[in-house]
């Protein structure tokens, strides 16, 4: 925790402090803060191909073994947007992954948005999918994970993933297998798309509404369609860990990390659901310093952050967030009446 405290306040100051990459640690709390691979050939992974139809669908329902396109099976596939709600694809935005012997791939999104390959990506024969799926901690259900799995299971392929478009990176926080128990592969539209629980696979600058007032920002109106559209899913109420990866995940403490840091973006006093107990909005602001407020340190370039970088401090939405804090961080709804601010004050 203090570290992280540190971090936080310090994460524009240390940039240039990046963990290095690490084949021993391939988990999701060994990779979180992991810097987005550079120095290679942009789309390099890139396979031929008009690859135009069936934007936002799962790819492997059809490019799997018996499917309608078997001949095509590629190890990873899907359909980038520029925005969560995927209302619109982001041609060109690139999609990089890296395996565990530290292999990059690098696709990039054609116009319908969509990418693919057969790129192969290396085992990690202690992943844990490849061992049953199992959830529980190894102690609890005594299934051999110090044997190595079979390496040609494509569970064991895993890699961690990141999507960038300029300056704007969103680092993947699960570590993700390659295959199904089936040993068909998965497309990332499995989970991501427009209609997804965890929404379109996006990266992009662009703000969240088209224009912001210059003062008088409200919350309801102009904050929340922010944090909504941003930082969701993983700053949520409710449980937030992410499932257990490899071996190094397994054990006492696990590895496994909670992607939302106990921290709930879409309510401003935090949330309390089933027990699990998390800081709201108001947690993260800093109202007599706005830029030393933690919701802004995090996701500038170059921050330590989980969930990677949004804007720079030019950008309509970071300007909109100073401005509301710096107006007092109210939790104020909207009115279009300037006479009645309708504030809800009880913070
Ligand atoms: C409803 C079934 C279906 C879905 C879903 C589907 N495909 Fe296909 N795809 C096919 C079929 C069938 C072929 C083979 C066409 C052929 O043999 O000419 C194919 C061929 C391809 C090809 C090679 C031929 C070409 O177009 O150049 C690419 C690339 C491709 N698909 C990409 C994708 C991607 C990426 C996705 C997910 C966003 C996807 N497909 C989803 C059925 C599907
Ligand atoms: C892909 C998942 C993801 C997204 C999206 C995301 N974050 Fe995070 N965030 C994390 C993870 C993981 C951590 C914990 C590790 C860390 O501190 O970076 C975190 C930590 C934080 C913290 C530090 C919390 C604390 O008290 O230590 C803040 C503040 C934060 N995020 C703000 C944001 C904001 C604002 C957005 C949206 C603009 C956002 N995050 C989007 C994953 C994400």
């Amino acid at each position: 925790m203090k570290r992280l405290a540190f971090l936080g306040l310090a994460a524009l100051c240390i940039a240039a402090v990046e963990t290095a990459y690490d084949k021993t640690n391939f988990s999701s709390a060994g990779r979180v803060y992991q810097p987005v691979p550079t120095g290679h050939v942009v789309g390099k992974d890139n396979v031929p191909g008009a690859g135009l139809h069936h934007a936002g669908e799962r790819c492997d329902n059809c490019h799997k073994k018996g499917g309608l396109a078997e001949a095509y099976l590629w190890t990873a596939s899907g359909t980038l947007y520029a925005d969560r709600a995927g209302t619109q694809v982001l041609p060109g935005g690139e999609i990089i992954l890296q395996d565990r012997e530290g292999n990059v791939i690098s696709l990039t999104a054609n116009a319908a948005g969509n990418f693919w390959t057969n790129a192969p990506i290396a085992s990690n024969p202690y992943a844990v999918a490849s061992h049953g799926g199992i959830t529980e901690p190894l102690y609890e259900i005594g299934v051999d994970y110090l044997k190595p799995a079979d390496p040609t299971d494509p569970r064991t392929w895993i890699y961690k993933a990141w999507v960038r478009n300029g300056t704007s990176i969103r680092p993947m926080v699960t570590i993700a297998p390659v295959g199904s128990a089936t040993g068909n592969y998965m497309s990332c539209n499995m989970h991501h798309n427009p209609k997804g629980s965890r929404g379109a696979l996006w990266v992009s600058p662009e703000p969240a509404l088209p224009s912001y007032p210059a003062r008088g920002l409200k919350y309801t109106k102009h904050i929340a369609p922010i944090l909504n559209g941003k930082c969701v899913p993983c700053h949520i109420p409710g449980s937030t860990m992410t499932r257990l990866v490899t071996k190094s995940d397994l054990g006492t403490p696990s590895t496994s990390i909670d992607y939302s840091q106990g921290l709930d973006l879409i309510n401003y006093r935090g949330s309390d659901t089933g027990g699990i107990v998390k800081r709201g909005v108001r947690s993260v602001v800093n109202t007599t310093n706005p830029e030393q407020s933690l919701m802004l340190q995090k996701t500038l370039p170059g921050a330590w952050h989980g969930g990677g970088a949004f804007w720079d401090q030019s950008s309509p939405d970071y300007l909109a967030l100073k401005q509301w804090i710096a107006e007092g961080a109210r939790n104020n709804l909207y009115s279009s009446s300037q006479r009645s601010l309708n504030l809800l004050l009880s913070d």
